[in-house]
Formats: C-alpha cells, structure tokens, sequence
C-alpha cells in the first residue's frame, strides 16, 4: 500500500460506495446513495431541515449603484417566506460587478455584517467578475444558547424538524438560491456557498442538500466540516459537542468518544456533493481544525467522483505541505500558512475555482 492507503486504512473509515443495506454503489445508482449520505448526515449530525418554501419575496431595502470606485452595485435586500408560525425574514446584502450581465455568484454566511470585512475582500470579489450574496448567519439563527426560540428556530417546531444551528444557516443559504433563480444578473450554473469554520461547516451542508449549489467552499471548516473525525487531532466530538450542542441534533451527542461507532465520517458530507465541485481551505497553524485530516477527507471523498467518471481529488502520495494547492480535479485542496482566518489568499483560491 502506498503511503495514502496506509494512513486512510489506520482510519478505518466506514465505507463510501456502499449502501447502508450492503449493496455496492455503481456510477447508475450513486444519486441514490448520494441522497442516503444526506439522510444519514441529516439524522445524525445536523437534523432535518422543514420544506422549502413556496416562494420568496424579495425587498429592495437600499441601493447604491457605482460603490467601490465604481465597479459595484450594493443592494440590501430582505427576503421573507412563509413558515408554520407565520411570515420569517432576514436581510441579504447583494454586490454585483457594475455591468455585469451574467456572472457568478457567491452565497456567503459571515460572521459579521459589514461589508466589506476583514473576511469579505468586496472590491477584489468585484475585480475578478463575482457577485457576492452575503448573509449575517445572527439575522438567521442566534450563535448561541437561546433554547432555540429566537429567529428561524422559533418558526417550526423543533420536535417536528431535529435541525441545529448549522441546518438553520444553511437553509437561509438555500433561500438566498431561491432567490438568485430570479435575478437577471446571475450565471445559474456557477453559483457557490462559501464560508469560513462553522459557517464553512454550513456551506459544505449548504450545498449537500441543495443540488443547485455548482461549487463548495469550506475554509477551515475542521470538526464536523471537512476533517474526518476518526484519527483526527485538535479539535474532536467531545469538544464541540460540550461547547456548541446548538449547532447539532441530539443524535449527535451519543457519538462523544465513540466516534468509531459513527455509520457515517466527514468524508461522506464532501461527496454528497459529488459530481458537483468542492474546494476545501486548510491553514497550517490551524491544529485545531487539522489539516491532515482535512487532506485525507478529501482523498477519501475522491471515490465518488472517480466512479461517476470524473477526476475528483487529484493529490501526490504524501500529506500536505503548504503552498500546495490541488486543483486538477473537481475536488481542491489548499494548505496555505498561517492561522485560522478567512485570508485574501483562501478567497483568491475560490475566485479561480467558481
Ligand atoms: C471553534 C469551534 C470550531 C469552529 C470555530 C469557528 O473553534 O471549536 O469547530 O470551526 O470555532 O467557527 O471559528
């Protein structure tokens, strides 16, 4: 076995291309299985979300044409939707490049709502031709302990749907396609979700769930996002269960230092996106998510693609160093330096790859 082999076998990972009934996976029957890892993601760690909603009505809050030296348009926009406890809504605020007639878009779920922000670089977005669609995860689902009765979560009842946090942020992301399926600007065929850490989390969920995600971008996304959690170091279920429960369905919690009895690992969550593309960021200093474990999800993942006839993660027999940057297939990789942060440098990898 070479050396990948090697490691990915130590992790004893439970099988990728396998029903759970024990039926091999074929290239005909992987959107069956593609639905089942979702199932199984959705069950076990991030809960059910509610349906869709019919429709999305959209505001125009503020415009300002010819912002950033003039190469975008700022909107603010609030979408609304009905639920089962009556109409729920939150703000979106829109950059479009000036003149663009169709472009690509990023849905991205930030941790702040200025734009821009230390991890929102808008005019270099605008120069390379992309939109951006930015959500303030907060104005969806509070990041924190409020026994789920502020925003979304008040507006179904939790019995009913097992969904945490994360769900929640990612249904706001799926309203936000609802949305760009209307608007003129939009390249509907290169529309990515995209965010940093539990909201990189939440992108990887974002666009298992909804097909019409063309691309993933999940920055240092680590526990529960990207990284497997077998084998992992830095951050594990015990650590993130104790301090963020809200974020999970309680069938997650009986997994805490039982994670080898998990049916399922973080590589099942990257290919639920397969055939469509993912491009996953790690940070060398960021022990904590752990890039190794980030890097082999990925090679794990890779199967998926490769029996739907695609490339997926194309990689040298060895772990990451940084500076790589592995993007021959549809599944990319990048360890850069430095620490846990959303840098210009990730957002310049994810530019290439929409
Ligand atoms: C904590 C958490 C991580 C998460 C990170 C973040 O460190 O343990 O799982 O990714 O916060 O969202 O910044």
């Amino acid at each position: 076995m070479n050396t990948i082999e090697t490691l990915l076998a130590a992790r004893r990972l439970p099988a990728l291309l396998r029903f759970a009934d024990g039926r091999a996976v074929t290239a005909e029957s992987f959107e069956e299985r593609r639905l089942e890892l979702v199932d199984i993601l959705c069950r076990e760690v991030y809960g059910y979300a509610p349906p869709a909603p019919a429709t999305v009505r959209v505001t125009e809050l503020k415009c300002k044409e010819k912002d950033f030296a003039g190469k975008g348009t700022l909107r603010q926009l609030q979408l609304s939707f009905d639920t089962d406890n009556g109409e729920f809504g939150f703000p979106v605020t829109e950059v479009i490049p000036t003149g663009a007639e169709k472009c690509p878009v990023f849905v991205f779920i930030n941790f702040r709502a200025e734009v821009p922000d230390r991890y929102f670089p808008t005019e270099e977005i605008l120069d390379a031709g992309c939109a951006v669609v930015r959500i303030y995860y907060n104005d969806v689902a509070f990041d924190g302990e409020d026994a789920f009765k502020g925003g979304i979560a008040a507006m179904y009842d939790r019995a009913k749907y097992s969904w945490g946090k994360i769900r929640m942020w990612a249904f706001a992301m799926s309203r936000v396609m609802d949305y760009l399926q209307t608007a003129p600007y939009a390249d509907k065929s290169r529309i990515a979700a995209i965010g940093h850490s539990r909201l990189g989390k939440t992108a990887l969920l974002a666009a298992a769930t909804d097909p019409r995600f063309s691309l993933a971008c999940a920055n240092c996304s680590g526990c529960t996002g990207d990284a497997l959690s077998r084998g992992k170091v830095g951050e594990h279920l015990k650590e993130i269960c104790e301090r963020f429960p809200y974020w999970f369905c309680e069938n997650y919690f009986k997994y805490v230092e039982k994670e080898e009895e998990m049916p399922f690992d973080q590589h099942f969550l990257v290919a639920a996106i397969a055939p469509r593309r993912v491009a996953l960021g790690a940070a060398i200093e960021d022990v904590w998510a752990d890039p190794n474990s980030q890097y082999l999800s990925a090679c794990a993942a890779s199967a998926a693609w490769e029996l739907l006839g695609e490339k997926g993660f194309v990689h040298p027999d060895r772990l990451p160093v940084p500076g790589d940057r592995l993007d021959a297939g549809r599944l990319a990789y990048h360890l850069r330096e430095g620490t846990h942060f959303f840098s210009r440098a990730d957002w310049h990898r994810y530019l290439c790859l929409i």
